[in-house]
């Protein structure tokens, strides 16, 4: 099926994750404006963070390997300061789809990102930053319920239909135990890049 086929069949065929999600509203704030320290529950991921469940899903806690099923729809995660114990949930460009696909399928860039197939995506869309909050199953593509743009994890987050200008940006990960930790900046720019 495809996004030409309605509406009412195009959202027949995908499932929504954030459904039931307190999603945070606001951008990235700036506080430099005003001499304040940032608020680190709106900092973008760091270096070390963990990547954890929103609130409402399974209490907050950390992911770990055995959440993930190989070709299932995306987790909702968040990244969270293992210190201070600070879910940095209040920014929604913090959004991060966490999958997992058949190593083998994966593109060379994917697969270079990817920890044993495990890939964490932005969920923001690249073309007007709504949230990536769909997935459809019969080809294994994230989608973007406001115009349609769909993204193809196995091809690092290329979109394959839709205006969407740019891929989903990818989020390096490492592993601490059954834990998935943060291990470098977004591959590119989260959500709309002004020209
Ligand atoms: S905001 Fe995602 S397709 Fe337009």
């Amino acid at each position: 099926m495809s996004a030409g086929d309605g509406t009412s069949g195009f959202c027949a065929a995908r499932r929504r994750w954030l459904e039931g999600t307190v999603v945070c509203a606001g951008l990235l704030h700036v506080s430099l404006a005003t001499g304040a320290s940032p608020d680190p529950a709106r900092q973008p991921p760091q270096k070390g963070d963990v990547l954890a469940f929103p609130p409402d899903r399974n209490g907050g806690r950390d992911i770990i390997a055995s959440d993930l099923v190989a070709g299932a729809e995306p987790l909702l995660a968040y990244p969270r300061d293992p210190a201070s114990g600070v879910l940095r949930a209040r920014s929604r460009l913090n959004q991060i789809l966490l999958l997992k696909g058949d190593p083998g399928a994966l593109d060379r860039i994917a697969a270079r990102h990817s920890l044993d197939g495990v890939l964490a995506f932005s969920g923001v869309c690249t073309h007007a930053a709504c949230g990536v909050s769909s997935w459809r199953p019969e080809t294994a593509r994230l989608v973007c319920p406001c115009h349609g743009s769909e993204f193809d994890p196995a091809a690092h987050g290329t979109v394959t239909t839709g205006p969407a200008p740019r891929p989903l940006p990818i989020l390096p990960l490492a592993r601490q135990g059954e834990h998935f930790v943060v291990a470098g900046a977004f591959t590119g720019k989260v959500g709309v890049k002004k020209p």
